[in-house]
């Protein structure tokens, strides 16, 4: 099914055939490039075709490269020069909407920031681009990325490529179904909670959240000192150690002191090379006990299945589990050092002032928060659990004394987490992303989720995709329940071989049902303009102040 490529009759280059995009791999597109039975521009016309044909279904595009043709027959030019730069030549990306490109606007998804146009990409999209990476377009994302339900007051609700009813997780949701749904090879994702985590369980990905500091942060609209990442969400293992190898291949930059704690033996470091070298055989593995949720319930029972049924396989494959049920893994107690809300104003207040953004846009996250246009319609989505964040950033900063208590807490939490590791002697700890399903479309929050240990003490996490719910009318291959693989700092490369071990034993993922149809390729003069579909919010999200 994977594999059917159309020959289109009418072409002029005697060779050339339509690229077929679903499931579509780095190897895949270099196999039809570097073999002559396609080009750069026809395998960008052919996910352009797709993203055309098929994003209402999800609405997980907020704008498309205009680009990217153009691009992609510089890249043809140069393959047929015979100079092929990079391992990520000719392969078409997706970014979440809030990393800096000079290509199109960066909005984080807000209708404020709708024309705010960094002069400078970010220093993970020159590396991406470097690599010869065709940057496609931008993804929807929750607002701001301030929650995981991933709606967006410009990019409006995205819808889980599974289930019609649910979210797609958050906050990188649009890059979670634009990927489940292979509108690009890859996208990324940022992390400042759950992030890179909740859209992979939700979508049947594949990703990683990185040790704070692999990758700089410079150019992607911040949240968080202490707990923002970014990294790749993709659909292969394989896919996510090139990509990430390519995303940390930034090294050292002034401008985000996180990444000067890079050790010597991560810099450069070739993520895909050794990646098949691991064996499941022998590892010990935590599973927190308290990251679950047992309470017999529809939502709660598929995940608690799905991971019962994966530590039966590990098991089998000579997998050591060690339980941990040390009181201190306890999610509700550990989210109350979050740091965003005492780091947010500062950090947005720099990213909105940088002279490198220019095009209109508010210079302040004070300005951005505030009431705009005549009637008092606010730019902003109202929904409760963020506001009430934002509104506490607004008044504490880095130089409230709590903030002081709180690192020292997390210096201790991470302590706690190096004796867990150090006692059982522990190669990784594993818990589902979420204690239950991605909550439905309408909820006021993704309750559940699992990312705040990883997002506090900086630590690496893979997520792979581990089961789904029972099939249903909304839900015809069921829902997508994920895992997370949490380890030590800097054990980047020992996590990918664990994931790819994983992702042998199950072969877990499947494609959404809708994506199964195969797109026609058009032949285009420009790239198309895909507009978001704003009027399906949830009326339960009004648009306005508190
Ligand atoms: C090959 O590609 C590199 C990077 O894109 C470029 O700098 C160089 O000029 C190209 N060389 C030739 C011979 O086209
Ligand atoms: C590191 O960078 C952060 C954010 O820019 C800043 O607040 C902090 O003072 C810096 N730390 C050092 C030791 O330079
Ligand atoms: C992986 O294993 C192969 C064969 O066992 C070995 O030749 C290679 O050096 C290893 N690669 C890495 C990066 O460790
Ligand atoms: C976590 O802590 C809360 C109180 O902060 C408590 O109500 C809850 O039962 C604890 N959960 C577990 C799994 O121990
Ligand atoms: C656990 O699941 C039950 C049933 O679905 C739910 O009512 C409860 O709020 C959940 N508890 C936590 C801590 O998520
Ligand atoms: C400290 O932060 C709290 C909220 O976290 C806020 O209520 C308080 O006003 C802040 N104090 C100062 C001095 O900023
Ligand atoms: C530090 O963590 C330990 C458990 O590992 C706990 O007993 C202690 O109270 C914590 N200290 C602070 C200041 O939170």
């Amino acid at each position: 099914m994977l594999s059917v490529i159309i020959l289109f009759p009418d072409v002029t280059t005697a060779q050339s055939m339509a690229f077929d995009t679903r499931e579509a791999t780095i190897d895949s597109v270099h196999h039809v490039l570097f073999s002559g039975l396609s080009t750069c521009r026809e395998v960008v016309s052919a996910f352009l075709s797709r993203i055309e044909a098929l994003n209402h279904h999800t609405n997980a595009i907020i704008s498309l490269n205009p680009n990217a043709l153009d691009i992609a027959d510089s890249l043809d030019e140069a393959l047929s020069a015979g100079n092929v730069t990079g391992p990520l030549f000719g392969i078409p990306i997706l970014l979440k909407d809030n990393y800096d490109t000079i290509d199109v606007p960066t909005t984080g998804g807000n209708l404020a920031l709708a024309n705010s146009q960094p002069a400078e990409d970010a220093p993970s999209v020159i590396a991406l681009k470097r690599a010869g990476a065709i940057i496609l377009g931008k993804t929807n994302l929750h607002e701001l990325a301030l929650e995981g339900l991933s709606v967006s007051s410009l990019g409006g609700q995205t819808i889980n490529p599974y289930d019609s009813t649910r979210t797609p997780g958050g906050s990188s949701g649009g890059t979670g179904a634009a990927v489940a749904a292979s509108f690009s090879v890859f996208g990324t994702g940022t992390d400042t909670v759950n992030s890179l985590r909740s859209p992979a369980s939700a979508n049947s990905l594949f990703s990683i959240r990185p040790t704070r500091g692999l990758i700089t942060r410079t150019g992607i609209i911040p949240i968080s000192y202490t707990q923002d990442t970014i990294g790749p969400i993709v659909r292969t293992m394989k896919d996510v150690a090139v990509a990430l190898t390519v995303m940390a291949s930034t090294g050292y930059d002034e401008a985000d002191n996180a990444t000067a704690l890079v050790p010597p033996s991560s810099r450069n470091f070739d993520y895909a090379a050794g990646l098949g070298n691991g064996t499941l055989k022998g590892l010990r593995l935590g599973v927190l006990n308290g990251f679950f949720n047992r309470t017999d319930g529809s939502e709660t029972n598929p995940v608690n299945q799905a991971m019962d049924g994966m530590i039966r396989k590990l098991e089998d494959a000579g997998v050591m589990m060690v339980e941990i049920d040390e009181g201190i893994y306890n999610c509700t107690d550990i989210a109350i050092l979050d740091t965003q809300r005492f780091e947010y104003r500062e950090l947005m207040d720099a990213y909105l002032s940088h002279p490198s953004l220019s095009g209109k846009h508010p210079k302040t996250l004070r300005g951005l928060y505030a009431r705009s246009g005549a009637n008092g319609i606010g730019d902003f989505l109202v929904i409760p659990t963020q506001y009430e964040y934002v509104n506490t950033a607004l008044a504490s900063s880095t130089r409230n004394t709590t903030y002081t208590t709180i690192q020292s807490k997390i210096s201790n939490i991470t302590l706690a987490l190096g004796s867990t590791f150090s006692r059982n002697n522990l190669d990784a700890i594993i818990y589902p992303e979420q204690k239950n399903l991605v909550v439905k479309i309408g909820f006021p929050s993704q309750t559940g989720r699992n990312g705040i240990l990883a997002a506090l003490t900086g630590s690496p996490v893979v997520t792979v995709p581990v089961g789904f719910s029972e099939r249903s009318e909304s839900a015809p291959v069921g829902v997508p329940i994920g895992m997370e693989i949490l380890g030590r700092p800097w054990t980047e490369e020992k996590l990918l071989q664990i994931g790819y071990e994983v992702e042998k034993l199950g072969r877990v993922r499947r494609v959404p049902q809708w994506a199964k149809e195969v797109v026609e390729m058009k032949r285009y003069e420009k790239v198309p303009v895909v507009i978001p579909d704003t009027g399906n919010i949830p009326k339960v999200y009004p648009l306005g102040m508190l």
